[in-house]
């Protein structure tokens, strides 16, 4: 099958996208982060001092905004505009805005379109929070991860760590992380729950590994 899907849903920093890179890798199919759109969008909300409570005005900016996902040998960057915006994205001014920004039911039409156009002819992967109920409601494998919010923030917390761009306590992130959860999982528009028919992995105790291997297997006995 040449546009093979897997959707894989979930809370904030259950390891989504790390998952998510290696089965793309290993399939050879597109990976998509989701998330990084509806940050990147965020990001240039920021910029240009917008009211983040205004769906319609967020709405233009996304219609002026370039966002490409551009695939490399470990993962991908996200360029915007032609900047590559892939580190400040992450940072907690953006992460602590996002929630607000892809709560509009003006954004997510959007988004969601351009998500179907990029998975569109090819084998993907795609991690976010509405993809098997709402993108790729026909996904062949959908995932759907959980962890621990204590496991989920250790994660960030060391990840952040790594990349030197740590600005806050662990016990800070945590609240940061379960406060992004409650917007995420209580807005109206496709707000993040777990598909029906989505396979639930609780990760807290898992690796990486185990995880990804087992993703695989569903790949394999469906493809
Ligand atoms: O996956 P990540 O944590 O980078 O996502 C950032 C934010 O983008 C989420 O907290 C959520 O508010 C929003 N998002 C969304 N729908 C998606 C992916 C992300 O609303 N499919």
């Amino acid at each position: 099958k040449e546009n093979f899907q897997v959707a894989i849903d979930g809370p904030a920093a259950a390891g989504k996208s790390t998952v998510a890179k290696k089965v793309a890798q290993i399939c050879s199919f597109i990976y998509i982060d989701t998330g990084a759109m509806y940050r990147a969008l965020t990001f240039k909300a920021l910029e240009e001092k917008v009211d983040l409570t205004d769906g319609q005005k967020l709405k233009s900016i996304l219609d002026s905004a370039i966002i490409k996902l551009k695939p490399t040998k470990n993962g991908q960057r996200v360029i915007l505009d032609g900047e590559d915006v892939s580190e400040v994205i992450r940072y907690q001014n953006v992460t602590n805005a996002v929630s607000l920004v892809s709560s509009h039911r003006e954004v997510r039409k959007e988004m969601v379109l351009r998500q179907r156009n990029l998975a569109k002819n090819t084998g993907v992967v795609m991690d976010g929070r509405d993809i098997g109920t709402h993108v790729l409601p026909d996904a062949d494998v959908k995932i759907f991860l959980r962890a621990s919010v204590e496991e989920r923030a250790l994660r960030r917390y060391k990840e952040l760590m790594a990349k030197n761009i740590l600005a806050v306590s662990l016990e800070k992130l945590q609240e940061e992380i379960a406060l992004r959860d409650k917007k995420d999982s209580e807005r109206e528009v496709s707000p993040l729950v777990k598909a029906e028919d989505a396979i639930e992995i609780d990760t807290t105790s898992l690796s990486i590994e185990d995880v990804v291997d087992r993703i695989l297997a569903l790949v394999k006995e469906r493809q």
